[in-house]
């Protein structure tokens, strides 16, 4: 007798799963500081869960395309609402890109550590994914390897600009040379509404008709829960990103979530100050611990700790002792001693610190492993 298996479609066995199970334990243990997951830890304003309970009242209809607020995110970057595809998070994006380009062997170029999705979603297509390391000097993006991995199989090249979890901007011409090569390339811009002084890569899109953009109302705007992204492209490639989408794949109740979170700008800035805020505080301290933090963007900060001998995993265990929950980080570059953090709420981060303090001062000492370069 067959087993349902074999009916799987065949790269389903080799194929990645994206883990949450960090998520189950943060909602199962509310008093856990979910330093983790790039929340936000400000709850949506006013003015978001009004618009959302108002929509509720429609519900028993389907939503039609918000032809409106795709009109109205379009102009904000120069564009038609023809330009625009709404999607359920930004990670919506990310699968029907990979179903809009590859076909099972053809080949995605990643260049990584990276948002891990990106892998999960081109693998469950059938995708092969390319991984090219970032620099190990500064983990800058290596366009010149990236070009060089390029195969009559590629069909998508990905830039996450600041990548996560690294924090790196990638340089304009270095972006273009990706982009002369003619394969679409995804360019996410999930976390640059923390960083309105940094230009978005948008108006390359018009430069360049293979490139598109990912946005999401997850990170500076806060509303993760509620799902909302959207896809910034040519026409053409709108059209495909329809085609292989599901028809409301948004509900009301997202859509008025999105629409309100983009209206309301006050609640924005005061998030990403917040966020901001905290960061200086976060680096400055880690700084003072002895510990290596990268420059942050964005709403996390990749840490280096590897001088303290500490694993990921076991930088996480510790701070768990706490109800402090950090990323744990895959080695970069064979090293296995990064974490990553996100600021949480201004208790939440006090807490942090503490705990921070106690693995890398306190019981470093004890370990005497303290590094030489401590400044306090
Ligand atoms: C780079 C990047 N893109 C996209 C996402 C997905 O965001 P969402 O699906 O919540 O919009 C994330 C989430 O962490 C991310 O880090």
């Amino acid at each position: 007798m067959s087993k349902n298996s074999d009916y799987f479609v065949p790269w389903l066995k080799d194929a990645y799963s994206y883990n949450i199970d960090v998520l189950d334990m943060a909602w199962a243990n509310p008093d856990v500081a979910r330093l983790m997951l790039n929340e936000n830890p400000i709850p949506p304003s006013q003015k978001i869960i009004d618009a959302v309970t108002e929509v509720c009242e429609k519900g028993n209809y389907y939503p039609d395309r918000w032809w409106n607020l795709r009109e109205k995110i379009g102009k904000a970057y120069g564009f038609g609402a023809k330009n625009v595809f709404l999607a359920n998070g930004s990670s919506e994006n990310i699968d029907n890109m990979m179903r809009v380009f590859l076909r099972p062997g053809d080949e995605v170029i990643l260049a990584t550590p990276t948002f891990t999705l990106f892998r999960v979603r081109a693998s469950i297509c059938g995708g092969k994914v390319v991984e090219v390391p970032l620099r190990e000097s500064d983990l800058q993006y290596d366009v010149d390897a990236m070009l060089a991995a390029i195969t009559e199989k590629t069909k998508l090249i990905v830039v996450v600009n600041p990548n996560n979890p690294t924090g790196i901007f990638i340089d304009d011409d270095d972006l273009r040379r990706i982009l002369k090569t003619g394969i679409p390339t995804c360019i996410d811009e999930a976390y640059l509404a923390y960083h309105p002084e940094v230009p978005s890569k948008v108006p390359l899109v018009k430069e360049y008709p293979n490139a598109f953009t990912s946005h999401t109302l997850s990170k500076a705007h806060g509303i993760a829960g509620m799902r909302f992204g959207y896809l910034i492209a040519q026409e053409d490639i709108i059209e495909a990103f329809e085609q292989v989408g599901l028809p409301w794949n948004l509900s009301l109740m997202n859509l008025a979530a999105g629409e309100a979170a983009l209206e309301d700008t006050d609640h924005l800035a005061r998030k990403v100050k917040h966020n901001n805020d905290w960061m200086k505080r976060y680096y400055k301290a880690f700084k003072d611990m002895g510990l290596k933090p990268f420059e942050p963007h964005g709403n996390y900060m990749l840490v280096d700790a590897n001088d303290f001998g500490l694993t990921s995993q076991e930088i996480y265990d510790k701070a768990m002792e706490d109800k402090v929950a950090v990323k744990i980080i895959e080695p970069i570059h064979g090293k296995a001693g990064y974490f990553r953090i996100t600021p949480g709420t201004d208790e939440e981060n006090e807490r942090c610190l503490k705990t921070m303090r106690r693995i890398f001062v306190d019981e470093a000492t004890l370990r005497n492993s303290r590094p030489p370069n401590r400044l306090a």
